[in-house]
């Protein structure tokens, strides 16, 4: 049995779900088996990232029946990170969100990418209604931390109506270049080491909650 299965999810595209899904599942790594789910219908994950590097989770394609795929990660992985679709449309999320123990929501610092992260926020507690264990929380992606207004949106985000972790992910060009390798940050070298510390912190926080 897993020790953890984790959803990334937001209803909004482009906000960071891969981007935090596989730095995820690379930096649990060192923790336990860890495998990287994509549920998108689309399932292009595995196409293009480098599963065979060292310190690269599992990628699996979950596209086809996501309830399935997860049980059966399940008997294989300690850590299971469900790269989730921004909809609701094909029922994936709603599924996955019946499944998981947390769900991370990636929102950018701009009160519009806040805005439509709301609807997500009604999805989380109809779940929780009935997956009782569902903690979630709201994690801030590309942050720059200089700017006055990523600090006024930490306060601001917790208006959505979930907690969000204090831990959060850099603006840096690091995420985009290993990305595009097929890669984590962790399999970055010295390059990584700033967003390695981002994913850290996360790691860190959500298992202390
Ligand atoms: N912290 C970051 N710093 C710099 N670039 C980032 C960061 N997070 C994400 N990006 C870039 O932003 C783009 C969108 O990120 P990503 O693909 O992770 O979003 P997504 O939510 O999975 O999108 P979709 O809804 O299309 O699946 C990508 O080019 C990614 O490399
Ligand atoms: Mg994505």
């Amino acid at each position: 049995m897993a020790k953890l299965r984790i959803a990334v999810a937001n209803l909004k595209g482009g906000c960071g779900k891969s981007t935090l899904s596989l730095n995820l599942a690379s930096g649990l790594m060192s923790r336990g088996k860890s495998a990287l789910l994509d549920a998108d219908p689309q399932g292009t994950l595995e196409h293009w990232l480098k599963a065979s590097v060292e310190g690269m989770p599992s990628v699996v394609n979950a596209s086809e029946d996501i309830k399935k795929s997860i049980k059966s990660a399940e008997s294989d992985f300690d850590y299971i990170v469900i790269d989730c679709p921004p909809s609701l449309e094909s029922g994936h999320t709603k599924q996955v969100l019946d499944l998981v123990d947390l769900l991370l929501i990636p929102v950018l610092p701009s009160p519009p990418d806040l805005w439509s992260s709301v609807h997500m926020v009604d999805a989380v507690k109809e779940a929780q209604k009935t997956n009782k264990k569902l903690k979630s929380y709201l994690v801030r992606n590309q942050v720059e931390s200089r700017s006055a207004l990523s600090k006024a949106m930490r306060q601001a985000i917790e208006f959505c109506g979930l907690p969000a972790l204090k831990s959060s992910l850099g603006r840096r060009a690091s995420y985009r270049w290993a990305a595009l390798e097929g890669i984590s940050v962790y399999q970055f070298g010295k390059r990584g080491d700033t967003a390695v510390n981002d994913i850290e912190s996360v790691i860190k926080e959500v298992f202390k909650k």
